[in-house]
């Protein structure tokens, strides 16, 4: 189905008009863009001072109209345009894949020290990861874009890991969202175990990073 199908499908959902949406969609698109230059820009100026990127990838994405609509309704805030710029902070995503550990925290500081950028929240789940394993660091930050007659400030989902955490929190996402199988207790384990192993595996890289003095 094309997104506008998806779209149409789901209306009316919010009682203003559909351009007001595709207008807000389209201003979150923008600070998406707005964020993943700055961290395009971070890994040039890294890259020439150390010869090496920090940045392994970085992933993009808008919420579609159905998880906001989800989303909206499970917390109970009202279905408008208004309430979704209002109540939502992950309608724009931007993912970060760092090479090692050191570089989420290098890259995230570097960012939140310029002056346009505002720290909304930060959850540091390399620190303390959560109770499944799931590591990685986000941010949700205010950005300014700047239009032809006006300046909006927008709110961006960031989330920095490393390689190792990106396939972990893949491929767990995977597993925990397979149809007609039961995930169990011993399922739930073996993936912590594989979350401490791959957090072993990145502070050995780290401590090789270090060897090697980049
Ligand atoms: P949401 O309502 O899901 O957006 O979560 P939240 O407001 O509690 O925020 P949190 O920062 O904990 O999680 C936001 C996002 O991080 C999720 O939408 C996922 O993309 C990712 N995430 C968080 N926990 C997990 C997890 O256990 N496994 C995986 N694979 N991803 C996770
Ligand atoms: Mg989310």
């Amino acid at each position: 189905m094309k997104v506008n199908e998806i779209t149409k499908s789901f209306e009316p959902i919010f009682e203003e008009k559909e351009g007001q949406y595709d207008e807000l969609m389209a201003y979150y698109k923008c600070a998406m863009m707005e964020v993943e230059t700055k961290f395009r820009v971070l890994n040039e100026e890294f890259s020439l001072q150390y010869d090496r990127n920090p940045i392994s990838a970085i992933k993009s994405r808008l919420k579609n109209l159905k998880s906001i609509r989800d989303k909206l309704i499970k917390n109970d805030f009202s279905l408008s345009v208004d309430s979704i710029e209002e109540n939502l902070n992950d309608v724009a995503g931007v993912r970060v894949i760092c090479s090692f550990e050191r570089d989420v925290y290098l890259l995230a500081e570097a960012l939140l020290s310029q002056d346009d950028i505002e720290l909304i929240t930060k959850k540091d789940y390399i620190a303390a990861p959560k109770d499944n394993g799931y590591r990685s660091l986000h941010l949700i930050v205010a950005v300014p874009i700047y239009l032809v007659n006006e300046k909006r400030t927008m709110r961006v989902e960031i989330q920095l890991r490393t390689i190792a955490m990106d396939s972990w929190a893949t491929l767990e996402h995977q597993l925990r969202y397979k149809k007609n199988i039961e995930f169990t207790e011993e399922m739930a384990e073996e993936l912590h175990l594989c979350s401490k192993l791959s957090a072993e595996l990145d502070h050995k890289m780290d401590n090789l990073r270090k060897l090697v003095n980049v």
